[in-house]
């Protein structure tokens, strides 16, 4: 049965899409804690929401096994940062293996750190930003990494419902193009707020029951993969 007020934790909760999922959770009575790699910021992004800060760097392990250590678990979590590099996968400079540990490797291991909490609770929500560009049915664009990584993580959200266990939501979702660093990055006018593109993650933080698993959603509508 889900808690009255559940815990969550947001991965790059300090600014972007996470800081507005983090705000939505709050706002929604949920217990978050925000999780950022760089303690100032993050602090400062979790004064001002009156929320929890940990420090969590995705690409450094002893950092997030210290705060699931301390913390125990999680109701809800939140796989929302991300980076998007320009680098060719065939340069000798890619940026593949920073992709992967950070939107892969990490959200798995903290998966697999919270899942006893989940079995004992019967409840828990999984939720994974991905993008359009981690879709095989569009093309799987963007550049370097970027989508190979997303369309992994894809495969992860679809693969671990027979897995995790019973009470448990894993879904992914495209935020759609936000305006943020990152989105600003892939080009000049991003259309979205942070806000609207926290939407369909902040919805799918708190599915009922009877809602969906194993999906991709972006608007709330399921997508191809
Ligand atoms: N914006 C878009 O149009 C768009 C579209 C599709 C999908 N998405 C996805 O939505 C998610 C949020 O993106 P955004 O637009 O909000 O991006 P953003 O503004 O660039 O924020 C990215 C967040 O990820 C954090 N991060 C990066 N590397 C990290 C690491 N090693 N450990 C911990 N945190 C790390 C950043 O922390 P620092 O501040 O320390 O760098 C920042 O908090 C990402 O997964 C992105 O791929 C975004």
């Amino acid at each position: 049965m889900r808690p009255l007020h559940p815990t969550a934790l947001v991965t790059g909760g300090n600014r972007g899409i996470g800081r507005a999922i983090a705000a939505g959770l709050i706002a929604k009575g949920c217990t978050v804690t925000l999780g950022a790699r760089d303690a100032a910021e993050g602090r400062a992004a979790a004064e001002a929401l009156k929320c929890r800060f940990a420090r969590i760097d995705l690409r450094d392990p002893d950092s997030y096994f210290d705060v699931m250590t301390a913390q125990g678990g999680f109701d809800i979590l939140v796989n929302n940062a991300g980076i998007l590099g320009h680098t060719s996968l065939l340069s000798k400079d890619s940026d593949f293996d920073a992709a992967m540990e950070v939107m892969v490797n990490a959200p798995l291991d903290l998966i697999r750190l919270n899942t006893p909490y989940w079995r004992s609770k019967g409840w828990g929500r999984i939720v994974n930003l991905s993008s359009g560009w981690g879709s095989h049915a569009e093309g799987l664009g963007g550049p370097g990494a970027y989508g190979v990584a997303k369309a992994a993580l894809n495969a992860l959200t679809h693969a671990l419902p027979r897995d995790l266990p019973p009470g448990v939501k894993i879904n992914s979702c495209d935020p759609g193009w936000v305006d943020t660093r990152m989105g600003r990055s892939a080009g000049s006018a991003p259309p979205l707020t942070v806000e609207q593109g926290a939407d369909t993650p902040g919805w799918l933080a708190l599915l009922p029951d009877d809602g969906p698993t194993g999906g991709f959603f972006r608007k709330r509508l399921p997508v191809a993969w």
